[in-house]
């Protein structure tokens, strides 16, 4: 287990309420066993960092009332995501907004109405039967940052390890990045979105393709960036369907 793992098991399970790990006792062993153990490193013992084959309900039951993170603390629900379980594509926000915190479901307010006309309009001038509850849609932190300020990067990584979780267990063909803080949280870059737009890169084994926030498409001087997000999403609909 190389470092970054070895942190990434710690913050999971620090999240999770555990403050001790315990190494396991080397037993007796021969002179050649003793050596041979000697050149090993002594490993902390920790289940897999998230149970294999987990459900959306199971993440969700996990989550549970949480308190994790100072955003519980003006929240009115925890927004886990909305769509098809077996989806063939997630979409990542950034967090709940006013409209989501009252719902309990991501993307409702304009936002969200604008992200379902580009998936359905896209789907449909391209031919391909698709609607919203066809995919699966959720964000990197699941409670409603005050005043919708950007998440802070310590909220990002305790809820990130949930999100992490939902993609795990979907496993969709292609991931799509709704602005810049959902592209840092899957892609660890910090570059705008300008820079990271219309190209594929991975989560994992999986392809992602970053573009504009919804938000960000609402302002009305934003006319190229919608047509280069409908480009995008054309991209990845076309991977995902053909
Ligand atoms: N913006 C987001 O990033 N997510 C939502 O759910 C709504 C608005």
């Amino acid at each position: 287990m190389d470092p970054e793992q070895l942190r990434q098991y710690l913050s999971f399970y620090q999240d999770l309420g555990f403050t001790s790990l315990y190494r396991r006792e080397r037993k007796e062993a021969a002179p050649q066993e003793l050596e041979e153990q000697a050149a090993m490193p002594i490993l902390p013992v920790v289940p897999p960092l998230a149970p294999e084959g987990e459900t959306l309900e199971q993440i969700r039951a996990d989550i549970g009332d949480c308190r994790r993170c100072r955003l519980h603390e003006a929240r009115h629900s925890i927004v886990f995501g909305s769509g098809n379980e077996q989806a063939k594509v997630v979409f990542v926000g950034e967090g709940p907004g006013a409209d989501e915190d009252a719902q309990g479901l991501p993307f409702v307010g304009r936002a969200g109405q604008l992200l379902t006309q580009m998936i359905e309009g896209t789907a449909k001038r391209e031919g391909i039967p698709l609607l919203r509850r066809d995919v699966y849609i959720c964000n990197v932190v699941k409670c409603r940052p005050p005043e919708n300020r950007t998440p802070e990067p310590d909220e990002m990584e305790i809820c990130g390890q949930f999100l992490f979780r939902q993609l795990v267990a979907i496993h969709p063909k292609a991931i799509c990045a709704l602005g810049a803080t959902a592209a840092r949280a899957l892609l660890g870059r910090k570059e705008g979105v300008t820079r990271l737009r219309g190209n594929w890169y991975k989560w994992r084994d999986i392809p992602l393709m970053v573009t504009y926030h919804p938000s960000y498409l609402l302002r009305p001087y934003n006319q190229d960036a919608k047509r280069e997000a409908w480009e995008d999403l054309k991209k990845v609909l076309h991977f995902v369907y053909d």
